[in-house]
């Protein structure tokens, strides 16, 4: 089975102290073929944080099944995730961050191209709590890259980035995607950078979360980077359903 498929019929968070059980998923059914680009696109407490933690292994405390897609060799799909909050190790520094990963996988990515791409080259030494929140969500980017994952879960990567660092990271992005033909999920509030990017977008509502829209987006990149194109699709989109 060379696809991604999810068949998610529940998830339940239990109750904290007098609160009632939350139920955060309903219908959450689709498939991913190896190598495709998807965006999942929903409103603010609609599941996709939940949803991208169960596909990372993270938690198994659902209803439902699962399958990964395995790798060439047949082996477990290596997971990269890009969480919401960038989560770096403190006591280590950036350069640390991303060989400690690198040495407990069989990736033969190079750190110094990687702190290069992703323009951290200067801080390889330094601690995270000394980089600036668009710096530390570079060196998340990072992290999930140097793993050299089939499948890549990215989780609002982007937010909080000024638009031309966000723009050059969305084209490495796209450029490390189509260099390991890796599986990437990349959840986004933004309709429009979800159309700049994805191959494919799924809208969830919520609550709770189930899938109302999966569709293609059939562009070209040169049709992705014209505002007119993307506006088009937008209102499409947005009419969709
Ligand atoms: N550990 C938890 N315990 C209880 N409820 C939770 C837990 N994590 C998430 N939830 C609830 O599940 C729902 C979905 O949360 P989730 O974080 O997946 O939403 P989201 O779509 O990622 O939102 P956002 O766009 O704001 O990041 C919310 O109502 C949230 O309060
Ligand atoms: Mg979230």
């Amino acid at each position: 089975m060379n696809s991604l498929q999810v068949n998610l019929c529940k998830k339940t968070f239990p109750g904290v102290s007098q609160a009632p059980p939350h139920q955060a998923l309903a219908s959450i059914k689709f498939s991913i073929k190896r190598g495709q680009f998807a965006c999942i696109t929903g409103p603010s407490g609609c599941g996709k944080t939940t949803l991208l933690n169960i596909l990372a292994g993270l938690d198994h405390d659902y209803d439902g099944e699962i399958h990964l897609p395995l790798t060439s060799e047949h082996q477990k799909a290596v997971i990269g995730y890009v969480f919401q909050a960038p989560r770096l190790l403190p006591w280590r520094t950036v350069g640390q961050n991303l060989t400690l990963i690198k040495d407990r996988s069989a990736s033969t990515v190079d750190v110094s191209e990687l702190l290069s791409l992703t323009g951290l080259t200067d801080f390889c030494h330094a601690y995270p709590d000394r980089l600036s929140t668009g710096m530390q969500r570079r060196l998340a980017l990072a992290r999930a890259f140097v793993v050299e994952p089939d499948l890549l879960l990215l989780d609002e990567p982007f937010t909080s980035l000024d638009e031309p660092t966000a723009a050059r990271l969305r084209l490495l992005l796209l450029e490390i995607w189509r260099r390991h033909s890796t599986t990437v999920i990349f959840v986004t509030h933004d309709l429009r950078e979800a159309i700049q990017l994805g191959q494919r977008i799924i809208r969830l509502t919520g609550a709770p979360g189930k899938v109302d829209l999966d569709i293609p987006i059939l562009l070209s990149p040169t049709e992705r980077s014209d505002t007119q194109v993307v506006e088009a699709w937008r209102t499409r989109i947005l009419q969709a359903g």
